[in-house]
């Protein structure tokens, strides 16, 4: 039975267990509301087309910096987290904010609860506590509405350096899929993952090596196909077939938009190559 689980079951969220305390919260929330990307939000906005009245989930939401601004401009947020310290925080700084949320205390995979999909699914640094990497990817996608839009932000082994025993846990993690801990997923793995999925845009930004930025849009299924719906053509420009699962290489290149500051010509093969093909 995977460790993580095992663990899940003697430390549980409704009898009260929470692995923030009180001193780290306070100090982790002055340093994610300073560092509030207003980009990021306009980036998104533009994306869903607004957020006024859309359905948005922050998973492992924290100290609620993204709740509070979605919430500003109008969405329907739902915080979820496993943390009651980072709840109080967060209702606290909705409440200042004149904004109200709804909240959902929970492992990042206690989600059979939320009876409708999302708008907008935002998972921002907090992709590593999942328990299986593969399973994540799939519950992600479950939970965003058809030509919704998915963002994940997590940070690389290249943030964590690893040291001493912690090498084996990344190691194990990286190669053998097995996860003790919290390791951070290999560069790439996420977009990779999702990619097995139907998703007909995708947007890539590697431009550090400490963190994957990975943006999608879900597919609509084949039938609202068939009637004649289509997302934006921005977003189903690229595809002949948008619900073709393995891309190859050059398609991958085409659907990827990779942020990458432009690579000499000889480098973007090698690129592309780090965007990677499904299960590699
Ligand atoms: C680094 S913080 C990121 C918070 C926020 N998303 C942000 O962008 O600042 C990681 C978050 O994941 C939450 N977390 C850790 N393990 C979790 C788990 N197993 N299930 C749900 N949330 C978890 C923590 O409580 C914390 O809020």
């Amino acid at each position: 039975m995977p460790i993580n689980y095992l663990h899940s079951l003697f430390h549980r969220v409704e009898d009260g267990w929470d692995p923030i305390t009180n001193d780290y919260a306070s100090s982790y929330t002055e340093l994610a509301w300073n560092e509030r990307s207003p980009k990021l939000i306009e980036d998104l906005e533009i994306r869903l087309g607004g957020f006024a009245g859309k359905r948005v989930l922050d998973l492992g939401g924290g100290p609620g910096q993204y709740s509070v601004l979605f919430a500003q401009k109008g969405a329907d947020v739902t915080w979820h987290d496993v943390s009651r310290e980072y709840e109080s925080i967060t209702r606290e700084r909705a409440a200042a904010a004149g904004v109200t949320l709804r909240f959902s205390l929970g492992y990042l995979e206690d989600t059979r609860h939320f009876q409708e999909q999302f708008d907008l699914l935002f998972c921002r640094v907090c992709w590593y506590y999942a328990r299986n990497d593969r399973a994540f990817s799939r519950l992600l996608y479950s939970l965003i509405k058809p030509a919704g839009v998915g963002y994940v932000e997590c940070n690389t082994p290249a943030f964590s350096q690893p040291q001493g025993w912690r090498k084996l846990q990344y190691w194990l993690n990286s190669y053998l899929w097995f996860k003790v801990g919290h390791p951070m997923p290999p560069h790439g793995r996420i977009a990779r993952l999702l990619l097995r999925q139907r998703v007909n845009h995708m947007t890539l930004d590697y431009s550090s090596p400490l963190r994957d930025i990975v943006i999608f849009t879900k597919a609509l299924p084949q039938s609202a196909l068939d009637h004649g719906w289509t997302t934006s053509k921005d977003h189903a420009s690229s595809l002949s077939n948008p619900f073709r699962r393995h891309l190859s290489h050059d398609e991958l290149g085409d659907v990827v938009q990779d942020r990458r500051s432009p690579a000499p010509p000889q480098d973007q093969a090698a690129a592309r190559g780090d965007t990677g093909q499904p299960g590699r």
